[in-house]
């Protein structure tokens, strides 16, 4: 290294002029890889500013400092004005963002849209709330029942057909006690289930009687049978009544049953017929049909309930004793009554999900 330069080699002017420069790249970068790569032309590793830095190995060490302090000064304003520019560059795109995404807070809401009640779920509530007002109590049981309950204690034969697998849904595993179990296809062992709950309070310490109370109930709830049509679904609902007493007869059976009804479709001008009929729980046994006034199926008869009065042989199996306790039990279909309340021809509607249908009954 003998022939070292005395000389800058580069003048103020030609510094300011190549900062002017940088600083009109750096202003036109349309994007930040332009505004990179315009940063990489001046200070990356051949960029001007980087090669004029190495060229001052060529001047004496007096010159060397001196004109090394004015390219790094140059290089200074250089990287504050990057600065700048990539802060410029990151508000321009936010800003173009932001008004792309731009929310119109003036634009009127989607609206809540409001849930409503099922028209089987106002009919049970509907029954309940009638069956309240004429002082029935209300009870609750298991969907999932021994085979005792919902047949044996209601007086089935062993081998009567309503056991057999074409109605009834058994579920897989038994009971603890090895017992069979059900899906019940009816809520008639809610009568069984209440009753003995209540006889237990109508006996005191001694077992003795403490003389008669009535039995006042409804059980609304879901049961299932293997069957599926037009008035027919494998889950349904039903809601059982039960009213025993002293001298509780047919004929209270009739006037409670026709009240009711009354209530529930809000006329007194009603069709409905009580027809003979066999159930092994009740005796004398009796079908509670209405007719569809209006609608497509009007003239129509629909079964909505069994009933009769309690056979004593199931009194003895609430725990009562059958010269004491008389009284009536339906249990009727809650679809069937809605079907009629609403004019509604098929009752799988009820468990489409359709909205359409839904809707109409908000
Ligand atoms: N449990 C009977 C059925 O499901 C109806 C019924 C209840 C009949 C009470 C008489 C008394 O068909």
């Amino acid at each position: 290294m003998s022939d070292l330069i005395e000389s800058p080699a580069t003048t103020d002017d030609a510094l300011d002029a190549l900062v002017a420069e940088a600083e009109a790249r750096l202003s036109a970068a349309p994007d930040v890889t332009t505004l990179e790569n315009e940063k990489a032309r001046f200070v990356g590793k051949g960029g001007v500013f980087t090669e004029m830095l190495k060229g001052l190995g060529r001047l004496d060490p007096e010159a060397r400092r001196t004109e090394g302090a004015r390219i790094n000064a140059a290089k200074s304003r250089f990287e504050a004005f990057l600065k700048l520019a990539r802060e410029l560059l990151a508000r321009q795109q936010l800003d173009v963002k932001l008004s792309a995404e731009a929310i119109d807070v003036t634009l009127p809401g989607r609206g809540l849209v409001g849930g409503g009640i099922h028209p089987v779920m106002r009919t049970w509530r509907r029954v309940e709330e009638i069956f309240r007002s004429i002082g029935f109590d209300v009870a609750d049981g298991p969907e999932i029942e021994t085979d005792w309950m919902s047949f044996t204690a209601l007086n089935n034969p062993e081998n009567h057909p309503a056991r057999s697998m074409q109605d009834t849904f058994y579920v897989d595993i038994d009971d603890p006690e090895g017992r069979p179990l059900n899906l019940r296809p009816h809520t008639s062992p809610m009568q069984v289930r209440y009753a003995r709950m209540h006889a237990e309070r109508m006996r005191d310490e001694t077992g003795a009687s403490r003389g008669i109370t009535d039995i006042k109930v409804i059980a609304p709830g879901r049961t299932y049978r293997i069957d599926s049509d037009a008035t027919h679904s494998p889950m349904f609902h039903q809601v059982e009544g039960l009213w025993l007493g002293e001298d509780i007869s047919f004929a209270d059976l009739k006037g409670v049953y026709t009240a009711f009804l009354e209530a529930f479709f809000e006329t007194a001008a009603l069709s409905v017929r009580f027809r003979p009929s066999y159930f092994p729980f009740t005796e004398p046994s009796a079908e509670i049909d209405m007719r569809f006034e209006t609608g497509p199926l009007a003239g129509r008869w629909l079964e909505i309930s069994g009933s009769g009065q309690v056979h004593p042989s199931v009194v003895t199996n609430f725990g009562l004793d059958p010269e004491k306790h008389i009284g009536f039990a339906f249990g009727s279909g809650i679809e069937r009554l809605a079907m009629l309340r609403y004019g509604v021809d098929d009752l799988r509607l009820f468990y489409e999900g359709d909205l359409r249908f839904l809707e109409q009954f908000q």
